[in-house]
């Protein structure tokens, strides 16, 4: 045998020499669950060692992951019922809890990256990320909502927004919507590939955000968010954003979609982002909270396959505890 490739394998310093990928706590970024009060630090049951806190303790949160190297951040509101409407009006509300805490957020920690949620969803009473008429998701009506959306959350100081709502042409319209209001400065993480995924139930648990049970009302987002079985569409959908002018495509969820964050990494040159979602997180838990997995490890495997897959960044709920193992802590 004149090829044994087991000699690159032969020990640590070997092994590190030819290492191929490496995972930086800065390729990172931190989903963080926000409530309106005061003291709250609620576990989300389906998705055992993440919270939803209130703004008090949230800062605090953020003291520490800063003190980590931990510096990116995306934030989703909690909305309580009563404030609720079918334009998802309180998104752009003066006195809305998510756009004061954003303000807060950068004044105490102006070198931090946040990131906003853009869609209905959480403010929405039908639990649509669009407006929803006549039993239907109306695409051209939901743009202007999501535009005045953009604009209060950009004014709120957010530095990149994220749109995760699927409507069409929504990039194209939020990003005139900033440059005619002087905020050219403000990023657009566009959620390019979003499937129409069973792994965001932990995430719609945290925020009480699913559509509503109502017969007529589309029961699930399939009418706007991706059919797993399509990757092609992806490429639709990356070439319309990059025309629209996203700086970032994401692909969501991450770990069954690896092939689409290859396919847009080939194909696109905008940073590539995945969003590693709540259930898939939520899966690798129970398996090491039974000892069928060893999380120290399993975990970051897991985290260092979307990287290598294609993704520049990455959304997850591993973040604090990747950037712990890293320190040794
Ligand atoms: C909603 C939104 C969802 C997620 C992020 N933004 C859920 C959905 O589309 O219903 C899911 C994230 C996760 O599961 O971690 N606009």
């Amino acid at each position: 045998m004149l090829r044994r490739p087991r000699r690159n394998r032969q020990s640590a310093a070997i092994r590190n020499m030819v290492q191929e990928t490496h995972l930086n706590v800065s390729n990172l970024v931190y989903p963080l669950f926000l409530e309106d009060g005061r003291n709250i630090k609620v576990e989300i049951s389906s998705l055992p060692g993440v919270y939803r806190f209130s703004l008090d303790k949230l800062l605090k949160e953020i003291e520490s992951c800063v003190k980590l190297g931990l510096h990116s951040f995306i934030l989703f509101p909690k909305v309580k019922g009563n404030l609720k409407d079918s334009k998802g009006s309180y998104g752009w509300d003066e006195k809305n809890f998510y756009l004061k805490a954003a303000r807060k957020i950068k004044s105490k920690f102006p070198d931090i990256c946040l990131i906003s949620d853009v869609a209905l969803d959480p403010y929405n009473s039908d639990g649509h990320d669009g407006f929803v008429k006549n039993g239907k998701i109306d695409n051209d009506l939901t743009l202007p909502l999501l535009q005045r959306m953009s604009l209060a959350q950009a004014n709120a100081g957010f530095d990149i927004l994220g749109p995760s709502d699927m409507m069409d042409g929504r990039i194209g319209a939020i990003r005139t919507e900033l440059d005619k209001n002087g905020l050219k400065d403000t990023g657009i993480m566009s959620y390019t590939a979003k499937y129409a995924s069973a792994y965001y139930g932990p995430f719609r648990d945290a925020l009480d955000s699913a559509p509503v049970k109502n017969k007529e009302i589309p029961k699930d987002k399939k009418t706007y968010q991706m059919n797993p079985a399509n990757s092609r569409e992806a490429l639709i959908e990356a070439t319309l954003d990059t025309q629209e002018g996203a700086d970032y495509l994401m692909v969501k969820p991450a770990l069954n979609y690896l092939d689409i964050i290859s396919l847009l990494k080939t194909n696109f040159d905008l940073p590539i982002a995945a969003y590693h979602v709540s259930g898939e997180c939520a899966m690798l838990i129970a398996a090491c909270q039974n000892g069928w997995l060893d999380y120290n490890v399993a975990m970051p495997e897991t985290l260092l396959s979307i990287h290598r897959a294609g993704a520049d960044v990455i959304l997850t709920y591993f973040a604090k505890d990747y950037a712990k193992l890293v320190k040794k802590l």
